[in-house]
């Protein structure tokens, strides 16, 4: 069981996760803070022992086993601009990698746009959801899952799936993960609303593709060409036959 005293006593922030809600079995962690008026307060953390309907990009499933893994939603209600939350999408990627170098010098990459990668295997995913009223953002549902403990993986998987765990070859304190992983996210965010490119370049420093020749595949379509760099709001820039084009979203892989 996640032991919320060992997580309060390493958590070295002034907002993120500062009101922390443990649940044994949710449905998602997103999507209860998103849909749920209850909470208001910026920086709220949801972490949830197991979700029974945890949610991958691009509607697929994100199935994590019980009490062996983290998988929690920072909620971010700061009137962010859509630049900053897609800055902030590629920072959580570059806190949990920060994180996991830190405590286990475990060496990663990051995968366009937020996979956290050990070794070419996938070790953490993160979900940005978000609600607006009008124009403007309302809420923004950070969601975060990490293999932590989890000893193996069955399924099929577009990128073979790793634990800290298993690359650490010992079982980890998932309360100290996830204290580091808020930690060093809050610098993140501070520096998402002061100096973007500090965060745009580290993550870039990680990028496993950049420079290579890749495939996007989006639904139906495959675009193939160069990742020539992120642009200064964290879309990719793809060099192809007809030029640069700017890249939203995808599963990019290499050719
Ligand atoms: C992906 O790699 O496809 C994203 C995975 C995101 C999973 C996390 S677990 C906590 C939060 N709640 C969800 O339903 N999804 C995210």
């Amino acid at each position: 069981m996640f032991n919320i005293e060992d997580f309060d006593i390493k958590l070295d922030t002034e907002f993120i996760g500062r009101n922390f809600i443990y649940c044994e079995e949710i449905d998602s962690t997103n999507s209860t803070l998103l849909n749920d008026n209850y909470y208001k307060k910026n920086g709220t953390i949801i972490l949830s022992e197991f979700q029974t309907n945890g949610k991958g990009r691009k509607r697929r499933e994100w199935l994590s086993n019980k009490e062996q893994n983290l998988t929690f939603s920072i909620l971010l209600i700061d009137d962010l601009k859509p630049r900053q939350v897609n800055i902030l999408n590629l920072g959580a990627s570059l806190a949990v990698a920060q994180s996991i170098e830190n405590l286990f010098q475990l060496k990663t990459n990051l995968k366009w746009p937020n996979d956290v990668l050990i070794d070419g295997k996938k070790v953490s995913g993160i979900l940005i959801e978000s609600s607006s009223k009008g124009d403007k953002l309302e809420k923004v549902a950070l969601g975060i899952g990490i293999n932590v403990n989890q000893p193996n993986f069955t399924g099929r998987f577009n990128i073979p799936p790793t634990s800290i765990k298993k690359e650490f070859k010992k079982e980890v304190s998932r309360e100290r993960v996830l204290s580091e992983v808020l930690n060093n996210f809050e610098v993140i965010y501070e520096l998402a609303l002061k100096d973007p490119k500090k965060i745009l370049n580290d993550w870039k420093l990680r990028s496993r593709f950049l420079g290579e020749s890749i495939k996007i595949e989006e639904g139906e379509s495959t675009l193939y060409g160069k990742f020539e760099d992120i642009d200064d709001d964290g879309f990719m820039m793809l060099r192809t036959e007809k030029g640069i084009e700017k890249i939203h979203f995808g599963d990019v892989s290499l050719v």
